[in-house]
């Protein structure tokens, strides 16, 4: 079975409800019918309930930029997978690299929210990637390595499967600097090795694994056309229905 892609929208702190109500207006009909790939709004949460509602019945899922790891609890500013859950929310994003550089998460956080969300029967997808001084370094794949290793830590195979990875290297993201597709199909290349070595070689050769930094409709294509690229997680150029919708029928 290939691997079906998934192109998601990583919208951060961006959009009023006015905004989120009107993109949604414009994007349903330019992907209408389109099934060949997944995809997934990732909203602010106070625009979850008005965004999935207005998708409801379509072809776009919802998700969460981030979860807490308990169920409920005195988080004061947090949200729950159950809130999400309830609401409608069928996925997360988990550790991505704002969340791990401006919120203190680490490895062994990422890897509560993972439980978590695997244990509600929420969508993860996991975001791992290295920042300049790394790759420069040459650090590149023991970063990888340990990001991943922190993740996955007490998770079974059977568990992991519906888990979905976001590579995205920290230089990327909003720079305007996209890596090679070369350069990315080698970093998920050694992705897929690690998740083999710490779950199994089938469910690593299942596992989805996402490209995001600077991805635009020009880019798209040689991108995600890359056999080892399941799809992309889209910041600034999934703000706007059109430039979206063209990076979703790359
Ligand atoms: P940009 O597409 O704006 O570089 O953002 C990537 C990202 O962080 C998606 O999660």
């Amino acid at each position: 079975m290939p691997r079906k892609a998934l192109i998601a929208a990583n919208w951060k702190m961006f959009k009023m409800p006015t905004e989120a109500k009107a993109f949604v207006e414009a994007f349903l009909p330019l992907v209408a019918g389109h099934d060949r790939d997944e995809i997934a709004l990732f909203p602010s949460p106070v625009l979850l309930p008005g965004v999935i509602e207005a998708l409801k019945g379509s072809n776009v899922a919802v998700g969460a930029q981030n979860i807490h790891f308990a169920e409920e609890g005195a988080y004061t500013g947090e949200t729950s997978a159950l809130q999400l859950k309830a609401v409608g929310g069928t996925h997360t994003l988990i550790g991505h690299s704002e969340r791990r550089q401006y919120f203190g998460e680490t490895d062994e956080i990422v890897n509560k929210k993972l439980h978590t969300a695997l244990k509600h029967g929420i969508v993860p997808v996991v975001c791992v990637g290295e920042v300049l001084e790394e790759r420069e370094a040459g650090k590149t794949a023991d970063v990888l390595k340990t990001q991943l290793a922190g993740a996955f830590a007490g998770i079974t195979t059977e568990a992991a499967a519906p888990v979905v990875i976001a590579y995205e290297p920290v230089w990327a993201i909003g720079t305007g600097k996209t890596a090679t597709p070369e350069m990315a199909a080698e970093a998920h290349a050694m992705i897929r090795a690690e998740v083999g070595t710490l779950l199994g070689a089938e469910i690593a050769a299942n596992m989805r694994i996402l490209y995001g930094g600077s991805v635009k409709p020009e880019n798209a294509t040689a991108l995600i056309g890359q056999e080892e690229i399941d799809g992309a997680l889209v910041g600034g150029a999934s703000l706007k229905a059109d430039s979206f919708a063209a990076i979703v029928k790359y």
